[in-house]
């Protein structure tokens, strides 16, 4: 199980996450939504133990990440919202450094990785990850995250570039990692997804939790069929059409 409590971050004037708390468990998705700039990556960063948190904590399995960061390392998997990839290296060079890193054995390092290449329809061969096009990147990460069978999985947007069949294969596995038991926390701005995989979301809006539940429960307790509409309400989000046509105006305005 992965707990964050009163988590909070705060960079100058602006407190970026603003005592979060939550429990993720294992053989669950849980959701973590909000608008841009409401703290999921911010959040993500001291889950994943890359951040440190101004205040608060995170434990696994009732033990603060911060006593054994390493031990904690091991056991997470982790797709990042920004590519961090070495371009020099190719796919295959990639994925066989991140599995070293991992402790996987070189014997069972050397039947994965080819396999995962395939199945992700990559290319195995001297092609770098500079010559990669967008979708294959993240499609680079999403196998580093996942190459180690890891307990629990951090993903930011995982679906980001990734073709439509891509995208229902990623869905697919995430599924099925957590009917295997695995803890997973799940940010994206993708609504039909998370209303498709996820047990429960969470809402921040400007760093702070504004609800957490079954979306069957929050669409019910919002009188709204659809989680988008949910989500809109909650975060107070302005209308759209509203919004573009100022946009607009202000475009088309002048000489
Ligand atoms: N290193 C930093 N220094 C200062 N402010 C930061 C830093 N990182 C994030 N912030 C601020 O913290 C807030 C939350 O940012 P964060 O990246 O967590 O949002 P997000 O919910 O992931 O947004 P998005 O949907 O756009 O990915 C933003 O106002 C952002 O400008
Ligand atoms: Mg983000």
């Amino acid at each position: 199980m992965l707990e964050v409590r009163n988590l909070t971050k705060v960079y100058g004037a602006l407190t970026a996450v603003d005592g979060v708390s939550f429990v993720a468990r294992p053989g669950e998705i849980l959701g973590y939504l909000g608008p841009n700039g409401s703290g999921k990556t911010t959040t993500v960063g001291m889950v994943t133990g890359l951040l440190k948190p101004t205040s608060g904590e995170v434990l696994f399995e009732g033990k603060d990440i911060q006593e054994d960061l390493r031990a904690y390392k091991l056991r997470l998997g982790y797709v990042p919202e920004e590519p961090a990839l070495y371009p020099y290296l190719t796919g295959r060079e990639y994925l066989e450094l991140v599995a070293r890193l991992r402790h996987i054995s070189e014997g069972r390092l050397g039947e994965k990785i080819p396999r995962l290449l395939e199945l992700l329809s990559l290319p195995d061969s001297f092609a770098t990850i500079a010559a990669y096009s967008k979708g294959m990147k993240q499609k680079v990460l999403v196998a580093a995250a996942i190459l180690h069978n890891p307990d629990v999985l951090i993903l930011d947007e995982p679906f980001s570039g990734l073709d439509v069949e891509s995208a229902m294969v990623l869905r697919e596995v995430i599924t099925d990692l957590a009917r295997d038991g695995k803890t997973i926390l799940f940010s994206s701005h993708l609504l039909e997804v998370v209303e498709k995989v996820c047990a429960r979301v969470l809402i921040l809006s400007k760093g702070r939790v504004v609800a957490e539940d079954t979306v069957e429960r929050l669409c019910e307790l919002q009188k709204q069929p659809k989680l988008e509409r949910v989500f809109s309400e909650l975060t107070a989000q302005t209308d759209p059409v509203t919004t573009a046509n100022k946009i607009l105006t202000v475009v088309k305005s002048g000489g």
